[in-house]
């Protein structure tokens, strides 16, 4: 009988990396491996890594200079690096990191379990980095069953061809290739049968679904297909091109009653030069009017987005641009960055002129539009009834009553609930909004 050992795994990066990390618990349960939060405990631990702008990268390499004491005093614990890193630096990681046992590449995740075994059999390094393009291969892993959840991801296609400029994702997960839809419906189901009541759709353009097969279906019947699947109350996706936001996904946010009003559509710039030299594929004329439709498709409908700053050639007039568009599209939220040359890119190759003072500058300012539109997006749910998926107790409570949730819309909603949260877990729940805090809303159940 195999004893039982603990692994200890370290996320960091997209919830891509999260599905895998799940996989890897899964994966690793027959060589008797459990989860862990410690490293103190680990026989196994993995970093589960991001290389989309240095700051993540460094995260990485720190974590790493940490764990070399722990290695020396316990020389017994296997060291993995996964994930983009890994990807990205391959054999010169191991060579740069000689205590580290195992670099596997995101497409390696479903062989981790043979990788431990042979670091343990040989006692040497093991670099495992092929990129895999057979979907049927690549995707055989079936759901990854961890835990008691409400609200589960579900990766249905992997890589980018997209080559934006600065981007360092179509070199760390390879090219696009898509999950069978069969695949991707009992994956569903199994989720769903354990409990779960929220499905993620998962891909780095996840609205290029399929494009990458003849003859296979369009991203917009993929989710019509896991919508009518029963049990999903509550169905996502991330995240989107808007090159590719054909108006029969848009359609989909009117068909589909358990899609969710919200869309996460990364616009980069406001700037049309700029966006020409990221190689966006578009200009702020296309993605207003993918807007406005997404807005007359379903009106009240979250729309969030990605911006980067200070990318090479930035002017002011091209900076004010993007503020501009941040002001007039007004997004529910967004995620904003400060460019971050990565080696092998495109735009590496240029000069990264922007001072890094102007940089922290537009960016601060950038964050103030944004903030006060999310601001505005929030207080106006103050009033209305939402429907809420409780999805266990809230982190920052107070009192033991008080149950967390998301609405429809993806913010987070606390509220306090008569008798057990647990009881509460997975239901949705008409919530009376009554408040909205910097980052949450307060409500009151109506059942
Ligand atoms: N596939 C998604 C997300 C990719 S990474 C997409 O196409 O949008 C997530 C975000 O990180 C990007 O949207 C972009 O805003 C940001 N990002 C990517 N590379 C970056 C870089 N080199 N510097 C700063 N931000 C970057
Ligand atoms: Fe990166 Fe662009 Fe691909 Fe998104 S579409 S992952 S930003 S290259
Ligand atoms: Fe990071 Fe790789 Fe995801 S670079 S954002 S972990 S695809």
């Amino acid at each position: 009988m195999i004893g039982v050992r603990k692994v200890r795994i370290h996320t960091f990066g997209c919830q891509m990396n999260v599905y895998d990390s799940e996989h890897m618990l899964c994966n690793l349960a027959p060589l008797g491996f459990q989860s862990t939060l410690s490293d103190e405990d680990a026989d196994l631990i993995i970093l589960n890594t991001c290389s989309v702008r240095e700051k993540a990268a460094a995260k990485v390499f720190s974590l790493l200079g940490r764990l070399k004491r722990h290695k020396r005093s316990r020389p017994g614990v296997l060291l993995a690096v996964a994930g983009c890193v890994a990807q990205q630096e391959q054999e010169e990681l191991a060579r740069r990191v000689p205590y580290v046992d195992i670099v596997l590449g995101p497409d390696q995740v479903p062989s981790i379990a043979e990788l431990v075994e042979q670091a343990e059999r040989t006692g040497g390094q093991v670099v495992a980095t092929r990129f895999l393009s057979d979907p049927d291969g690549l995707f055989s892993q079936g759901a990854a069953l961890v835990g008691n959840r409400v609200s589960a991801f579900v990766t249905v296609m992997k890589g980018c061809n997209q080559f934006c400029s600065y981007c360092i994702v179509p070199y760390t997960r390879g090219r696009e290739s898509s999950k069978p839809a069969d695949a991707v419906e009992s994956e569903v189901r199994a989720l769903v049968d354990s409990g779960v009541r929220e499905i993620f759709l998962l891909g780095q353009n996840v609205n290029r679904y399929g494009m990458d097969r003849e003859g296979w279906p369009r991203f917009s019947d993929l989710l019509r297909r896991v919508s009518a699947i029963e049990g999903v109350a509550r169905l996502r996706f991330t995240t989107s091109h808007p090159a590719d936001c054909t108006d029969d996904l848009v359609c989909c946010f009117a068909e589909l009653p358990n899609l969710a009003p919200y869309f996460h559509l990364p616009l980069q710039s406001g700037s049309d030069s700029v966006l020409a030299r990221m190689n966006r594929r578009y200009d702020l004329n296309h993605y207003r009017g993918r807007i406005e439709r997404l807005r007359a498709i379903c009106p009240g409908i979250h729309l969030s987005t990605d911006l980067i700053v200070g990318f090479p050639g930035e002017t002011d007039e091209e900076f004010e641009a993007t503020l501009r568009a941040a002001r007039d599209l007004e997004f529910g939220s967004a995620f904003s960055f400060k460019y971050s040359p990565r080696p092998g890119t495109k735009a590496a190759l240029l000069a990264d002129d922007v001072p890094d003072a102007v940089k922290a500058e537009r960016l601060e300012k950038l964050q103030a539009v944004l903030y006060s539109g999310m601001a505005r997006a929030m207080g106006a749910h103050v009033g209305r009834i939402e429907p809420v998926l409780v999805e266990g107790s809230s982190v920052r409570s107070t009192s033991p009553g008080q149950a967390t949730g998301r609405t429809g819309t993806n913010y987070v909603v606390n509220f306090d609930v008569p008798g057990s949260v647990e009881e509460w877990r997975g239901r949705m729940v008409p919530v009376r909004i009554t408040a909205a805090l910097p980052h949450s809303l307060a409500g009151e159940p109506l059942t």
